[in-house]
């Protein structure tokens, strides 16, 4: 099982979330937020379709939960296109690239998720499919094996990535369009959990929403998730209206800080203060202590922190600022003035 399954605020996508699909936006135009990605990818897209091309390889990168699957099928839709969809570690053979590839029409979407878990031997099938779409294929074995190539239809190639410091580079030089996604900002979110609260017919109050939006780790899957939550709390609690009680009750009752941290955040910056005197620690190490994993540490964890400011990221390992300090009520620790004369 995955440590993470009982985490409420983890962005990693959980079994409940695939019913999500109704809140997922269809267009660009619903798309909220990431207003430079948006942008950009309007001008690619009315661009490619005025010359009847598929639109260049697009590379999506940013922490889980912001919007990359979401984007990857709005391209596909707005383009009026298929879209393929499937995972780095799904294609474990040449093969089974080559089957996905040769299957493409002209002008189709490839989408490969984690594309940083591609193994070595996959990406080298890929390297001509994106740049000359072209498949070199060996058939036979030993000695009267040999090389042949077939021509692919033109298709674009979108990746998502929460890693692109794991992607080799070569692979990375042959996309055309390379995004990353930040976190969304409060006011930002507060649409889409307003967005959400009508597709799921609730009523919800102003200064509930932006609550819920503020309390969410500037990821829009854990907003629609606490959205669900809370909801559920109305439902139970009061007449089903969502309104400030309910969702402060709510968030207290999952252990949700004001910041939107929850139980395992603070678990990992208050092992760095009180364990490692502050840091710098090995994000191994505080793995370790306190029973996580290091990959969802690294994904999950400390990307949302980092942007609170409140931890450093060396080479030596991570530091609590004082911003995180604060944040818990730990005092900083005072240096300890030299021993006083009196006593000398
Ligand atoms: N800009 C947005 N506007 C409205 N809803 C959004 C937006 N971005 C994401 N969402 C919602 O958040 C959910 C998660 O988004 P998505 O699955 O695209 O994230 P992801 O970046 O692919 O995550 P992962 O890295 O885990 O695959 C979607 O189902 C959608 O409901
Ligand atoms: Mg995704």
């Amino acid at each position: 099982m995955n440590p993470d399954d009982s985490r409420l605020i983890t962005p990693d996508k959980r079994i409940e979330d695939t019913k999500e699909g109704s809140l997922r936006p269809q267009f660009l135009a619903e798309f909220i937020g990431q207003a430079k990605i948006k942008r950009n990818l309007e001008i690619f897209i009315t661009a490619a379709r005025q010359r009847g091309e598929a639109i260049e390889h697009v590379l999506l990168y940013g922490p889980p939960g912001l919007g990359k699957t979401t984007l990857a099928s709005i391209v596909a839709r707005e383009m009026g296109v298929n879209i393929k969809i499937t995972s780095g570690p799904a294609i474990e053979r040449p093969g089974d690239l080559a089957a996905i590839l040769t299957n493409l029409e002209q002008g189709d979407i490839l989408f490969i998720d984690e594309i940083h878990r591609l193994n070595r031997a996959v990406e080298e099938v890929l390297y001509p499919a994106m740049e000359d779409f072209e498949l070199d294929i060996v058939i036979g074995k030993g000695p009267s094996a040999r090389s042949i190539r077939l021509d692919l239809n033109k298709f674009t190639l979108i990746g998502a990535t929460t890693r692109v410091g794991m992607l080799t580079a070569p692979l990375r030089d042959r996309f055309g369009i390379v995004e990353r996604l930040e976190f969304y900002e409060p006011a930002d979110l507060e649409i889409i959990v307003r967005r959400a609260s009508g597709i799921l017919a609730t009523e919800i109050a102003p200064d509930a929403s932006l609550t819920i939006a503020e309390r969410a780790r500037g990821t829009p899957r854990i907003a629609n998730r606490l959205l669900k939550r809370v909801r559920d709390w109305a439902q139970i609690r009061s007449d089903g209206t969502i309104g400030i009680p309910v969702v402060e009750d709510a968030l207290a009752g999952m252990g949700i800080d004001p910041l939107g941290l929850d139980e395992i955040d603070r678990k990992y910056l208050t092992t760095i203060i009180t364990k490692f005197g502050g840091g710098p620690v090995g994000v191994d190490t505080i793995a370790a202590s306190i029973s996580e994993e290091t990959d969802s540490l690294e994904d999950v964890v400390e990307p949302f922190l980092l942007q609170l400011g409140f931890i450093d990221r060396t080479p030596r390992g991570r530091s609590a600022t004082p911003l995180a300090y604060r944040h818990l009520g730990i005092p900083l620790k005072i240096q300890e003035s030299p021993q006083s004369p009196l006593f000398s």
